[in-house]
């Protein structure tokens, strides 16, 4: 008997299909893309029910609805695995002041940086927000992130941290991406605290420790009971959190049960990473300027590098996350955008792994796999979404590329045609002319 199966979508005729399968990718691991040439998809509610080649899955499923690839390539939807995207306002102002020869890190020191956004967001009502965060999570989306982490980080007070988490749970439970929040209030000193920043940083640690975490915790028990609780994350960085602040805020929130993640050694290496491997840290992030033993404690674990290369080419840098030396150490490295209005106002992957080929030195198959399997892995969801394999999420891209390796080699345009998220199909290049 040769029964063929009934599903809901089946797309055909791939050039390259890329399953990435197999689970995250260590070291020099890094970049299977486990291709199958001429690929097929069946997908049911919002299931992968069946990948493999033209022939077999056409033979072996009965669709409702059929998309014809046309010698396209189709990946995983693309994930990000750290974003600010829950911000007001802007700081194009910064930027110029920057290319005058000002740094980021003096910007902040007078007041200005973070803190002007936070100015921006407390002053921003609930449906303002969500508004202004919806734009660019279509933004990303429509270039491909299927998922995405998003991070508090601009209230700084309960409050307002509140108000951000209820808008990036408002995008998350309504709109197609799907997205992973982050609890950030350890982002940087409140500006009523500033007038002396060392005791200011020390005062409003204790405050994270004995106030924000405990209320966040009962305000997310009470009301949000169906989400798993947020990330809790900490600015480990000379001029913000000590590396003794940060551990204290990140041992606080284990032992409330929130999974940790940690933004370390953007431009100082003070031992963060260590430090987030030590305490089990889903990620550390940024890792610019990481000191060797970290790099061989973080391959010697589950915690995943997440390099964020649009920040030094936003910031004008040129070092970036010494990709080489973290694979070397049979680290699982993933990149994200790191989307805030500081340092990388980007919300495209796409863009991300372009940069990450030319200064982390990135193979383009190296780069997709950084920025799916692993970038899923980065935020707990790699068993889910990620990788094109039966029984995951059906979260999937046609890109308007003959082959994989025009991603990262073209940039600054969107090679994204159709996004098809948990079965359903949303196209991108709706003609405007004609
Ligand atoms: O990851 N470095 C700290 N936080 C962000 C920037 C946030 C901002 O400047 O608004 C980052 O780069
Ligand atoms: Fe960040």
């Amino acid at each position: 008997m040769n029964e063929s199966q009934s599903c809901d979508l089946l797309i055909h005729s791939s050039s390259q299909l890329l399953t990435l399968a197999g689970g995250p990718q260590r070291g020099s691991s890094l970049g299977s893309l486990n291709i199958i040439e001429e690929g097929a998809i069946a997908i049911k509610n919002d299931v992968i029910v069946g990948v493999g080649a033209n022939h077999e899955i056409q033979k072996k499923f009965q669709a409702k609805r059929i998309i014809d690839a046309a010698g396209r390539v189709i990946t995983p939807g693309f994930v990000d695995p750290h974003t600010h995207l829950v911000w007001a306002g802007d700081r194009a102002s910064e930027f110029e002041m920057r290319l005058a020869g000002a740094s980021y890190m003096e910007i902040m020191a007078a007041g200005g940086g973070i803190v002007s956004t936070v100015h921006a967001t407390r002053n921003t009502d609930l449906d303002r927000l969500i508004a202004t965060a919806r734009e660019r999570a279509d933004a990303m989306f429509l270039h491909g992130t299927t998922t995405a982490e998003a991070k508090t980080g601009y209230g700084l007070d309960v409050a307002t941290e509140i108000r951000m988490l209820e808008a990036i749970l408002e995008i998350d439970h309504h709109d197609p991406i799907e997205l992973a929040p982050t609890f950030l209030g350890a982002h940087a000193l409140p500006p009523e605290l500033g007038s002396d920043p060392k005791a200011g940083y020390e005062t409003y640690t204790n405050i994270i420790i004995e106030e924000m975490l405990p209320t966040i915790h009962s305000w997310w028990l009470e009301t949000r009971e169906e989400d798993p609780l947020p990330f809790v994350d900490v600015f480990c960085e000379e001029g913000a959190f000590t590396l003794d602040q940060s551990r204290r805020i990140l041992v606080k929130a284990k032992e409330l049960g929130f999974p940790l993640k940690i933004h370390a050694d953007e431009f100082v290496g003070l031992g963060g990473t260590g430090m987030g491997v030590t305490l089990g840290a889903i990620s550390a992030d940024h890792l610019v300027h990481t000191p060797q033993d970290d790099i061989l404690a973080l391959g010697n674990s589950n915690t995943v590098a997440v390099a964020l290369p649009c920040t030094p080419f936003g910031l004008g840098e040129h070092l970036f996350t010494p990709a080489d030396k973290f694979l070397a150490a049979d680290g699982i490295l993933a990149i994200a955008t790191d989307l805030n209005p500081g340092t990388a106002w980007c919300e495209s992957m796409q863009y991300a792994m372009a940069i990450a080929c030319r200064y982390m030195r990135l193979t383009p198959a190296q780069a997709i796999a950084a920025g799916t399997i692993n970038a899923a892995a980065a935020i707990g969801r790699e068993k889910w979404v990620g990788s094109l394999e039966v029984g995951k999420q059906a979260d999937l891209l046609i890109l308007d590329i003959p082959e994989y390796a025009h991603l990262g080699y073209r940039f600054g345009t969107n090679l994204v045609a159709t996004v098809v998220k948990k079965g359903k199909v949303y196209s991108t290049n709706d003609k405007i002319l004609g």
